[in-house]
């Protein structure tokens, strides 16, 4: 049997915008989803997913690998995925069971597959599922660590993101988001006005850019405050909800150097940015708030 696993995922800076060119800020988190791959007597593909609500992600790996791979057809194979995290998150699932089971097969195989080559069929592979997405999270599933993106992978290179005096808190709204949803009402709006939009994603682009140069500095306070400035700019696009606000209002009141919505909003996760000495005040603060605390740690290695 061969067991491959990949990293959820939490979007620092750049949502929505990097699905129109813009460069984002991500992060691999601890929270892995692993697939298992082992021969069967019976020929045919059996799959195991107690914890995944469809296996869209998991077929659509499946078709993609039978093109690249002919002997497939003729093997009888169990697949069996496993995550300790539920889906309700937000911490990209969906693209962590694609990369783990491309990865798997072709491992399984004993084919070699770049790293390159396998963010380009699983990008491809969770468009063909979902229609939208700027493979962010497929980046993340693959690469590890936390990276700066850009849609189709221009530009992706890693960032180093200390943590030796701050972490991420993350808290949970309680309400499950539609990405897909969201991302098509974003489109909506950038259709009816497009300047206003655009003018949006222009200044979350530059938050994006300096918050990198923050990271690279370790100057915690400014990345604070280009999450703060990033989360207004959510809010003005209409993606927040009055809970993420609560959470993200409490988390400051508690001494979180800054605090945003982490994904496409309506729900999901807020993440706070806290120096090591306050993390009991802002978790207390989250939870008094009426969210959930989420512990993950970040920088997470990649599929492997
Ligand atoms: O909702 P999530 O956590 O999958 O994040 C979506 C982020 C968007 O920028 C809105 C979409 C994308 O694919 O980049």
């Amino acid at each position: 049997m061969l067991t491959v696993s990949a990293p959820g995922k939490l979007m620092l800076l750049g949502e929505h915008a990097v699905v129109y060119g813009y460069p984002c800020l991500v992060t691999a988190v601890s929270e892995r989803l692993e697939v298992s791959i082992e021969e069967k007597e019976a020929p045919g593909i059996e799959i195991v997913a107690p914890q995944v609500k469809d296996t869209r992600f998991v077929d659509a790996a499946i078709t993609a690998v039978k093109k690249r791979i002919k002997f497939l057809e003729e093997k009888g194979l169990k697949i069996t995925t496993r995550s300790p995290f539920s889906g309700v998150y937000g911490f990209g699932s969906s693209s962590a069971v694609t990369v783990a089971t491309l990865f798997g097969l072709f491992k399984f195989f004993g084919r070699e597959i770049s790293r390159r080559e396998l963010f380009d069929l699983a990008f491809k592979t969770v468009l063909d599922v979902q229609r939208v997405g700027s493979g962010f999270d497929v980046a993340a599933a693959i690469y590890g660590g936390t990276i700066l993106y850009g849609k189709g992978g221009q530009p992706l290179e890693e960032v180093e993101l200390s943590t030796k005096d701050v972490t991420l808190v993350v808290g949970y709204s309680g309400v499950k988001s539609n990405t897909v949803a969201i991302v098509n009402e974003v489109a909506k709006k950038r259709k009816e006005y497009p300047e206003r939009v655009e003018r949006i994603f222009k200044a979350i682009a530059d938050f994006v850019g300096k918050a990198r140069k923050s990271i690279a500095d370790e100057d915690w306070v400014s990345l604070g405050k280009f999450m703060n400035f990033n989360q207004d700019y959510l809010r003005d696009l209409g993606v927040s909800t009055e809970k993420l606000e609560a959470l993200i209002y409490a988390a400051k009141g508690a001494g979180a150097l800054g605090a945003k919505l982490s994904g496409a909003g309506g729900g999901d996760c807020m993440i706070a940015l806290v120096g090591k000495n306050s993390i009991n005040d802002v978790e207390a603060a989250i939870v008094s708030a009426g969210g959930e605390v989420v512990r993950v740690a970040v920088n997470e290695s990649g599929v492997s």
